[in-house]
């Protein structure tokens, strides 16, 4: 489907109204960059046709999207919207597409379903440039469309003049074009910046493409939330809400029990399996998963996680990056760092953190204790206040505890250490050295007890 057509983001802006150095398509709605919800309808639209023009701090943007460094288009100086797209016509033309489709880098509200209804009314009327438009009770900062007889344009919000361009009528550019480029090639020379903005407009080139005889199409698609642009902080967390509650309906559709619905938060490359229950407030991003059967608990952050079947996190956890297997139990008050993996039915209680360390199957660790690049055999039990002493200033260093072994209370274990299988390890024990299959390992003072005075 639409082969004819290549596609553009313009995301090379600052981003001025954010009052922030990062440039906007950056910031993150729901855990993913807004140039990542523009990539994705593109993308399902035209596939691997999809150009980015970028500027402003591009490094920073080229950093977040490594996959997409062959597709970038650098606008060094960000001299408006049409100075973006004048600066990649000449891969355009190389890539020898007869359309493009513009967007806008800061509409992440943008669905294929959408883009595709004003794509096949504006290949139906065969326009050199049509462009979307939508109705807003307040037009604010978005530009005008300007019907006069037969001619349409688009005036900006800063350069409208009621006198000259009639009253307002709440008709505002969505900052969505598709662009015949053998129509616009010759007109972009015209473009002008002799505006209150001093920048070149993209959307000067419906009133060039009509002044040419060309054919000019606005496709109104009415109230359509597809297209709110994103300017401000007020304005991205207002997006934000459109597609939180986007997602949570369909999980409540696909059969995923949602309680206190209204804040749980749940990011668009998550997934989650119908009849798990969650429980607001609660946040999973990235690449999460969460299998048939698992309960989330209130008050759980995710982030690239894998819940397995039947598991249960119980509230105040944080998981990154983390693998929790089929019947295991987590929480509450517990952290997984990158690397943590509890394998079946094991169980992580609170105040335990874990990073770079397995916990084997049926191993606990129920209370206050760090297990850092550590492995713990199956049906181990490691006691409160138990340490991986695993950095000794310079490195970090291993500890290994064979299958079904002790660890006695408040035990130190300094790595790199082996604790053999069935081992046991006395309560308040420092232990430097490996500790052979099967031993009782005491490495503590003894107890001295004597008269008082
Ligand atoms: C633009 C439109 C406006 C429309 C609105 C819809 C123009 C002149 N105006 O206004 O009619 O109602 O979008 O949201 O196009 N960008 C670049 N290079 C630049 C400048 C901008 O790549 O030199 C990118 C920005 O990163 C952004 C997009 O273009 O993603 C739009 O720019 P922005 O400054 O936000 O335009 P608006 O003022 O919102
Ligand atoms: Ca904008």
């Amino acid at each position: 489907m639409y082969e004819r057509i290549g596609a553009l983001i313009l995301a090379a802006g600052k981003g001025t109204r954010m009052k922030s150095d990062a440039p906007k398509v950056l910031k993150t709605l729901l855990g993913e960059p807004m140039l990542w919800y523009g990539q994705q309808a593109l993308h399902a639209l035209c596939g691997a046709r999809v150009l980015t023009v970028v500027g402003h701090r591009a490094d920073m943007v080229a950093a977040a999207f490594p996959q997409l460094a062959e597709r970038f288009v650098l606008q060094a100086e960000q001299r408006g919207t049409g100075h973006a797209l004048m600066a990649a016509m000449p891969r355009l033309a190389q890539e020898g597409h007869e359309y493009v489709l513009v967007v806008n880098g800061d509409a992440p509200l943008v669905t294929p379903e959408s883009l595709a209804a004003f794509l096949d009314a504006a290949l139906a009327a065969a326009s050199d440039v049509a462009f979307v438009s939508i109705e807003l009770p307040e037009p604010g900062a978005y530009g005008r469309v300007v019907r006069q007889g037969e001619t349409v344009r688009i005036v900006e919000a800063k350069d409208y003049d009621a006198s000259r361009d009639g009253p307002a009528t709440g008709e505002i550019n969505a900052g969505v074009y598709l662009l015949r480029l053998a129509a616009i090639a010759p007109l972009l020379s015209q473009l002008g910046n002799d505006n209150k903005s001093g920048e070149y407009y993209i959307t000067d080139l419906v009133g060039l493409a009509q002044a040419a005889g060309g054919k000019v199409l606005a496709v109104n698609r009415g109230d359509d939330p597809a297209y709110l642009g994103i300017n401000s902080p007020a304005e991205l967390v207002a997006a934000e809400e459109c597609l939180r509650r986007r997602i949570v309906a369909g999980l409540l559709d696909a059969g995923v029990l949602v309680r206190a619905a209204d804040s749980v938060r749940v990011g668009p490359r998550a997934s989650v399996a119908p009849g798990v229950e969650l429980c607001g407030p609660l946040e999973l991003y990235g690449a999460t998963t969460v299998a048939a059967g698992a309960i989330l608990r209130s008050h759980n952050v995710l982030i690239d996680a894998a819940i397995g079947e039947n598991v249960t996190v119980q509230s105040f956890c944080h998981l990154e990056n983390a693998r929790v297997a089929r019947g295991a139990q987590v929480g509450p008050y517990a952290r997984l760092r990158p690397g943590a993996v509890l394998e079946e039915d094991a169980r992580v209680g609170n105040f335990v953190e874990m990073k770079k360390s397995t916990l084997g199957k049926g191993a606990k660790a129920s209370h206050l204790t760090y297990l850092g690049d550590a492995e713990v055999g199956a049906g181990s039990n490691i006691g409160a206040g138990t340490i991986t002493c695993n950095y000794d200033g310079a490195h970090k260093h291993k500890t290994v505890i064979g299958e079904g072994a002790f660890i006695g209370s408040n035990s130190a274990l300094v790595a790199p250490v082996t604790i053999g299988a069935r081992a046991l390890v006395g309560a308040g024990s420092v232990i430097t050295s490996d500790v052979p299959e099967g031993a009782l390992a005491l490495g503590r003072g003894r107890q001295v007890t004597k008269p008082r005075n």
